[in-house]
């Protein structure tokens, strides 16, 4: 675990190097720093699945109603391109972070449970609580966006049938129909519901711990936080999920 810390270092201590990084740089390399950070994209995260909720709702003003939104989203050119950099480089520093932190944290408990064990002796398990189910649900969401970007960018799955989406060219062009297609094929309606409800638990943590994290943390208003956090994860969940049951039910 060392040896691994030391080769995840190699990149922050080169930038330290770096006239004017060097205090920014050292900041990161703290867990504090990396928890700070990692709250700042999982709720930049959060702002880009509001927006992505809201355009997948058109869905339901039906085929013309969604085709022309997504027309008018493809249509910003290099605006969306920029904006599609910006968002893949916080997913990855966001689950960059994650094990970095998760490393750290592992590394620091070895040492307590080294200490606690000449006291205690045996019987120390080690839990991770919240943490760990952040990692699982993390690491399936993570499984589920391989599957979405092959499935709605890529469009290239070979368990969908993007047929109905094509034009005579055989171009795949009705996005309308294309997402209908995804989210009715029964494989992929159980990874996305899955995915989904992983997301809702990993959001009704996370969105609280990010808070708490930045400091926005008041005895009068915690209570207040957690729920607006758990209610915020199962709308969002909730919202993606009734595209997928809406999907199968018209397949049905
Ligand atoms: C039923 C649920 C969902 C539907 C119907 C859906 C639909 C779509 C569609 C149609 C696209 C392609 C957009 C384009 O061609 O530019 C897309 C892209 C994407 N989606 Fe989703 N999405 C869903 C859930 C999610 C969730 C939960 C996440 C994140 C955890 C997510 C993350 C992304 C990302 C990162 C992209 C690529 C963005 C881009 O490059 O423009 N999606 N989604």
């Amino acid at each position: 675990m060392n040896a691994l810390l030391r080769f995840l270092s190699i990149p922050a201590q080169l930038l330290s190097k770096v006239p004017g990084l060097g205090p920014f740089v050292k900041v990161l390399s703290t867990t504090v720093g990396q928890k700070i950070l990692m709250a700042i994209t999982g709720l930049s995260l959060c702002g880009f699945l509001v927006a992505h909720l809201g355009g997948n709702l058109k869905l339901y003003a039906g085929e013309q109603a969604f085709n022309d939104y997504a027309h008018a989203l493809h249509s910003l050119g290099p605006i969306l391109a920029a904006a599609e950099v910006g968002l893949f480089a916080t997913f990855a520093l966001h689950i960059g972070l994650a094990i970095s932190t998760a490393a750290m944290n592992q590394v620091a408990r070895h040492k307590e449970y080294a200490i606690k064990e000449t006291k205690q002796g045996l019987f120390i398990l080690p839990s991770g609580g919240a943490a760990n189910w952040m990692m699982l649900t993390g690491l399936l969401i993570l499984t589920f966006l391989f599957t979405h970007i092959l499935d709605m960018k890529l469009k290239a799955n070979p368990g969908v049938d993007y047929s109905a989406a094509m034009n005579a060219d055989q171009v795949i062009d009705n996005e309308f129909r294309t997402v209908r297609a995804v989210l009715s094929t029964p494989l992929n309606a159980v990874i996305y519901i899955t995915g989904l409800v992983a997301l809702g638990i990993h959001l009704s943590h996370g969105v609280r711990s990010a808070l708490q994290t930045l400091g926005i943390n008041h005895k009068r208003w915690n209570l207040l936080l957690k729920i607006g956090g758990i209610l915020f994860a199962w709308s969002v969940a909730t919202g993606f999920i009734s595209l997928v049951v809406w999907a199968m039910a018209y397949r049905g």
